[in-house]
């Protein structure tokens, strides 16, 4: 099995996508559509009862996307995003103990932060590619602009209230190479199966 590294993570594609995903029937037209739009990396959350086995099915029909776990919050979740085949995790927030499983995590990991503290500890425990969480209701790309200065070994990708308005103010940073979130799939839009609208949705917050 080939490993990804953050780095790698982090420059695949400057949106990555983040699901939920509540039918398992829909995991491989919607990460399809993705495909289609131009995007080949997901972030697939272990918010629905469904999550895990779509992430073992797109890693087994779609070998060409990047298929991510979000959400991960416990040593136990950890485990199961491996086990189903995950290439990559994320999580919300950094609390030490977490932090201590992670380093023993197979694969890459991109821990979440929305303090300065929280990265400063994320950091001295070796992680240097952190998500930046809740972004928009931290103080967004300003917050991000700020920790620059103090934490210029530490790259970013910011999620939480991003949209196709304010996502340049995110990608403009030089220490944000890429940004995540949910409005490239809208429920609705899932619920309809409109894999076009998805995307287009998906060509567009690359271009
Ligand atoms: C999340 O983990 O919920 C993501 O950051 C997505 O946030 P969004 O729904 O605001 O894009």
């Amino acid at each position: 099995m080939s490993q990804f590294t953050p780095e790698q993570i982090f420059s695949r594609s400057p949106v990555i996508p983040v699901l939920i995903i509540k039918r398992l029937e829909d995991a491989l037209p919607l990460a399809s559509a993705l495909l289609r739009g131009g995007i080949d990396i997901i972030e697939i959350t272990l918010r629905s009862e469904c999550a895990l086995a779509a992430i073992s099915l797109i890693r087994e029909q779609l070998p060409q996307m990047l298929v991510g776990a979000g959400t991960v919050l416990t040593s136990a979740d950890i485990d199961a995003v491996v086990n189903a085949g995950g290439q990559f995790i994320v999580t919300p927030g950094a609390t030490e103990p977490l932090l201590d499983q992670l380093r023993q995590c197979p694969i890459a990991v991109i821990p979440g932060i929305s303090t300065v503290s929280e990265a400063m500890t994320a950091r001295a425990k070796g992680f240097y590619h952190l998500k930046f969480f809740p972004a928009e209701a931290c103080g967004g790309a300003s917050t991000l602009a700020a920790l620059a200065g103090p934490l210029s070994d530490i790259q970013f990708c910011a999620t939480g209230g991003i949209r196709p308005s304010n996502k340049q103010d995110y990608l403009a940073l030089a220490h944000v190479p890429c940004i995540g979130g949910t409005w490239l799939t809208p429920q609705a839009a899932i619920d309809a199966q409109d894999w076009q609208q998805i995307s287009q949705l998906a060509a567009a917050a690359i271009q």
